[in-house]
């Protein structure tokens, strides 16, 4: 490797270029390709079938060495790709040193990223999945608990607790849309690029994308070994999950605080302080609110990496590893504890429905009635805006005026506006979307037959 210099490389420069300390991460990937690739040159008559067949009976064997931590990777063979290599060559020697034949380091670092991301697609799509279960689940089993629904952190009006959370679900149906859509990119096979130009051997390429599971073949192979789009999906759809968790997150704090009182979480998902007894802390749900922060730093990492960066491969390209394992590695446990804590929240049905009671969240059923008796929705709000404020001067809440009291501010209330209710709010919102039972019931069956479906 360094026949051209005259010089060692200096001790700090191998340190600082080294990148084995994180990317032995990619040691079953490079082997995958690696062992499809020796199959493919002895299939093409490039080496012999019994070359190949040393090559991957040792690398196979280098496998199991890193797998028991038998093997120890050296700094100065710098990267995973020529760890693996060198020992391989300590293994079987010429045919060892004949794998490298029509290939580089620059297709095949691709290939391996491309693996890794298209195997971190799979277990994140996995995980979200059992997520959305766990939040089906406790919406099932709460169907019937309403609560206010918030607009500005307000009371705004009643919902049902399920509805609130399948706006979970859906969100986390689009992650799952999203990373499907992600993996798509990823599924192209790089190998073949060489360093940038193509390979001057007569290689099978759609052999070598069978062997790897690719569905696609790179088209560019300038492209192919300078892309790092589909990292940069993947960093951007877990940037968005991250988003989506850091909100539930929230809600969960909010919910379990004293000051709402709408769950519980469960005592093997909170802790204690270490000052304070009667301390239950939402810490799991915090992490996830703070970690969402390097999710999104990794994601401004990749791209600021991939920025103005000429064509093709440059060692800048190095850097598009750890935050992706980072990333990958706080979304996949964020959504694993998700599920274990969610699964195990405790739903208090009369603080939801007594914090329905309070206020003046049938203000808007109210502007609704009178726009049913034949007023206009305009002049209905200005009506029920000076009966709250009315009921607000006198301390009391709607339920506690007469209908003489409404009759001052519209006569076209009538007896039967005493009758309107959190339950005939929610109902009345019988419309695709909206939170009335009925229409939930639909919501909660169909998101049963999609997990079902992704399950399978
Ligand atoms: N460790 C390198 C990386 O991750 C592998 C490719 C090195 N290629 C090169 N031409 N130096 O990008």
């Amino acid at each position: 490797m360094r026949d051209r210099f005259k010089k060692d490389v200096d001790k700090l420069v191998r340190e600082y270029t080294a990148s084995v300390a994180f990317d032995m991460l990619l040691y079953n990937q490079d082997i995958d390709g690696s062992i499809a690739h020796a199959r493919m040159l002895a299939k093409q008559g490039i080496i012999s079938s019994k070359e190949a067949e040393d090559i991957v009976t040792a690398l196979e064997d280098i496998r199991e060495e890193i797998d028991d931590g038998r093997f120890a990777p050296s700094e100065e063979l710098e990267d995973v790709h020529m760890n693996i290599e060198a020992r391989l060559i300590e293994k079987v020697g010429d045919a060892g040193r004949r794998l490298h034949t029509a290939r580089s380091r620059n297709d095949q670092v691709a290939v391996d990223m491309r693996l890794f991301v298209k195997e971190a697609v799979a277990h994140t799509i996995e995980k979200l999945v059992e997520l959305q279960a766990a939040i089906l689940d406790v919406a099932e089993a709460n169907r019937d608990v309403i609560m206010p629904g918030y607009t500005h952190l307000q009371r705004a009006q009643p919902v049902l607790l399920a509805h609130h959370l399948l706006a979970y679900f859906e969100m986390l149906q689009r992650d799952v849309d999203r990373f499907g859509d992600c993996w798509l990119r990823a599924d192209v096979l790089p190998l073949g690029s060489g360093a940038l130009a193509g390979v001057p051997y007569d290689i099978d390429r759609e052999f070598l994308a069978e062997e790897l599971g690719f569905g696609e073949i790179s088209q560019n192979s300038m492209d192919a070994v300078s892309d790092r789009d589909f990292v940069i999906e993947y960093q951007a759809a877990a940037s968005i999950a991250m988003m989506h968790l850091s909100r539930l997150a929230e809600e969960l704090i909010l919910w379990s605080s004293q000051e709402f009182g709408f769950v519980e979480i469960d005592d093997a998902y909170a802790t204690g302080s270490s000052i304070m007894p009667q301390k239950k802390n939402p810490d799991v749900a915090e992490l996830a609110r703070g970690k969402t922060g390097r999710v999104y730093g990794n994601l401004m990492g990749v791209l600021t990496v991939m920025k103005s960066l000429p064509l093709t491969y440059n060692r800048d390209l190095q850097e598009d590893k750890e935050g992706l394992f980072d990333t990958v590695g706080t979304l996949l446990a964020t959504l694993e504890v998700f599920s274990g804590m969610v699964a195990g929240i405790k739903v208090d049905a009369d603080r939801a429905r007594s914090a329905v009671e309070e206020g003046y969240i049938l203000a808007t059923d109210l502007a609704d009635y009178l726009v049913g008796k034949g007023m206009a929705f305009r002049e209905a709000h200005g009506v029920v805006g000076r009966l709250v404020q009315h009921a607000v001067d006198e301390g009391k809440s709607l339920k506690d005026l007469t209908i003489d009291e409404y009759k001052k501010f519209s006569t076209m209330f009538e007896e039967d506006v005493l009758s309107m209710t959190a339950e005939t709010s929610v109902a009345a919102r019988d419309i695709g979307g909206g939170t009335a039972p009925k229409q939930v019931k639909k919501q909660l069956a169909r998101a049963r037959k999609i997990i079902e479906g992704e399950d399978g």
